[in-house]
């Protein structure tokens, strides 16, 4: 068999999985791997290759001046972390990492794809890695901060600008983060 997926997540987010070539009720989550033919995504935080993340990184206008020291410490801080490698070139062509209590909330953050492979299927399959995570796909609820021109990105995924009387407040001592 060329690629597996878990047979514990969410039905909606397999049978998407499912439409993108994956097939359904292999557990492989242990292995800490899902396998695709033409691409590795992975769930290992040991496995991620932190120099090309860095350049991920530094190709964004959030997380531009992360160290190597600083993003060590996001990864381990993590608890899911899903990556897209491309076996015949790219070395890490998507990233994502999760903050989850594994009932209540999980925050997804960081979703980035190499600018030389996007618009070609990773980001999705990134957000579809992430959403079928177990730790992410019992949740009540999945949350992330986007720019307004990814909302119809993440729309894809049944995430909504509906969100009641909540209002997003931060404390940051980032000023990128602070600004209009
Ligand atoms: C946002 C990002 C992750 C998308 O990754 P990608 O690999 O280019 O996206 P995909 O090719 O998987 O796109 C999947 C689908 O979403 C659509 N899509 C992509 N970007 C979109 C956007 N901004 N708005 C609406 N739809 C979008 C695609 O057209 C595609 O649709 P299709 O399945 O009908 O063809 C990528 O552009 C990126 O890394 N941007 C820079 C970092 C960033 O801003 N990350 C978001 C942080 S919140």
């Amino acid at each position: 068999m060329d690629y597996w997926i878990t047979g514990n997540c969410n039905p909606v987010i397999l049978a998407k999985l499912s439409q993108r070539g994956f097939a359904a009720g292999v557990k492989v989550w242990d292995a800490g791997a899902v396998t695709h033919p033409s691409y590795q995504i992975s769930y290992d935080v040991a496995a991620v290759p932190v120099p090309r993340l860095m350049e991920l990184f530094a190709s964004t206008w959030w997380a531009a001046g992360r160290t190597e020291t600083q993003t060590r410490a996001i990864l381990a801080g993590s608890d899911v972390v899903v990556t897209v490698v491309r076996r015949q070139s790219t070395p890490l062509a998507g990233f994502a990492r999760v903050l989850t209590d594994r009932t209540y909330l999980a925050v997804v953050l960081d979703v980035i794809v190499a600018a030389d492979v996007r618009g070609v299927g990773i980001g999705a399959m990134v957000m579809d890695a992430v959403l079928a995570h177990p730790w992410v796909a019992g949740v009540h609820s999945v949350e992330l901060v986007c720019q307004p021109e990814l909302t119809g990105f993440y729309e894809r995924w049944g995430f909504t600008q509906r969100v009641g009387r909540s209002r997003l407040m931060r404390r940051t001592a980032d000023a990128s983060l602070a600004g209009e």
